[in-house]
């Protein structure tokens, strides 16, 4: 094991990449999107329980439906006819009742108000390292109840928000079972990946799905070199002057990407445009204490090797458009990784993997 002293106390180095990760994202809040924004859940219904249940529940086919329905409503944003969306509430709903719970692992500062709006009435424990993350994620949840209240519809129920690292909440806090678990953009950030993926896998009840989202590996080698420019400065975390250090290098970062974009750099500027004009999202792409860069079979077999049955994979293949594991996920997922060793992955990869129950294991 790795200790270091820090004013005067042991610290483990586990915690240091945490702690640095943490400064991150109170910098850097993820996603960085205005306070009253709200998501249209038509375009997100693949987020909702129900979805990832359906694929438990075999009912691929209607899965797929709504893949399609939801994916053209986010891309064209138009809605869905009503009658397809009542279809879809009623469905989602009957396989995902009120008395499913949901956890929200590395919740950000959007997902506690999307998952407010598509499940109003279950349980939602949101979890996340930063205090700025969950205020803005609070701030937003206010902001919706405010206009509701003036356009007279339901109250939202209350999340239950809990500050610090995942892992260790998940052990210690007696936080009983969940039959959703949603954990987007957090694993390929951990120091040790397998450890959260086993708290989560232990939360899970029975028949209980994980919804993880990971970063490629072979496609973001050049965001992993530009990251390491500031790994001292990440290192001089509790120095006086850190943050007006970070906030110079953004501020150089954020003109060089703005010059990307407008295409005064042609050798870089294709690379990057997918970071749009200068956001957080450079600073979570370019400057991120802690991105290891881990290869996307380690998830997958990690997952394996505690007992979780992949039931869906999904990612865009460059020249082929998207992949869906509907039929056979494991067949798309040798796909996946292949386009991703190709450099040929255009999306991070989303994975679900159901908790099989103890009789179906032992058979
Ligand atoms: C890239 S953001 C993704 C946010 C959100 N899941 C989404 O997809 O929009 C990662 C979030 O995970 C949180 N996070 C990272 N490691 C964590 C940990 N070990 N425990 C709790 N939260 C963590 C960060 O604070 C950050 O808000």
């Amino acid at each position: 094991m790795c200790f270091l002293f820090l004013y005067g106390k042991e610290v483990h180095m586990e915690q240091l990449k945490i702690e640095k990760m943490r400064q991150f994202y109170d910098l850097f809040p993820y996603p960085n999107r205005p306070f009253f924004l709200s998501p249209k859940i038509e375009a997100h219904f693949t987020s909702h329980g129900g979805f990832s249940h359906l694929i438990a529940l075999n009912r691929r086919p209607f899965a797929q439906k709504i893949w399609q329905l939801s994916s053209r409503c986010l891309k064209e944003n138009k809605g869905i006819n009503k009658k397809d969306l009542y279809m879809i509430q009623g469905e989602l709903e009957a396989v995902f009742p009120s008395s499913k719970r949901i956890l929200l692992v590395g919740c950000g500062t959007d997902e506690p108000l999307l998952y407010r709006k598509l499940h109003p009435n279950n349980e939602i424990v949101a979890v996340d390292l930063s205090r700025k993350v969950l205020k803005k994620a609070k701030k937003k949840l206010s902001y919706q109840r405010f206009k509701n209240f003036f356009t007279h519809q339901d109250r939202f129920r209350k999340i239950s928000f809990l500050l610090g690292n995942a892992e260790v909440i998940l052990h210690e806090k007696a936080l009983g079972g969940f039959d959703f678990i949603q954990c987007f953009g957090v694993l390929h950030h951990q120091p040790a990946p397998y450890f959260l993926l086993r708290a989560m896998e232990e939360r899970l009840n029975p028949g209980g799905v994980l919804r993880i989202m990971v970063y490629s590996y072979h496609g973001r080698k050049l965001e992993r070199r530009i990251q390491t420019r500031y790994k001292k400065l990440w290192d001089s975390f509790f120095e006086k002057n850190f943050k007006f250090k970070i906030f110079q290098n953004y501020i150089q970062l954020r003109v060089w990407q703005l010059l990307n974009y407008l295409g005064f750099r042609p050798a870089t500027e294709d690379r990057f445009r997918y970071l749009g004009p200068g956001s957080t999202s450079v600073a979570d792409a370019l400057m991120h204490p802690s991105d290891p860069g881990i290869s996307l079979n380690y998830f997958h077999e990690s997952a394996l090797q505690l007992g979780l049955e992949m039931i869906y994979c999904e990612g865009k293949i460059e020249n082929i458009g998207y992949e869906t594991g509907f039929e056979n996920p494991q067949e798309v997922w040798n796909k996946v990784v292949d386009a991703d060793t190709r450099k040929e992955l255009l999306t991070n990869p989303i994975l679900i993997y159901r908790k099989v129950h103890k009789f179906e294991a032992r058979q």
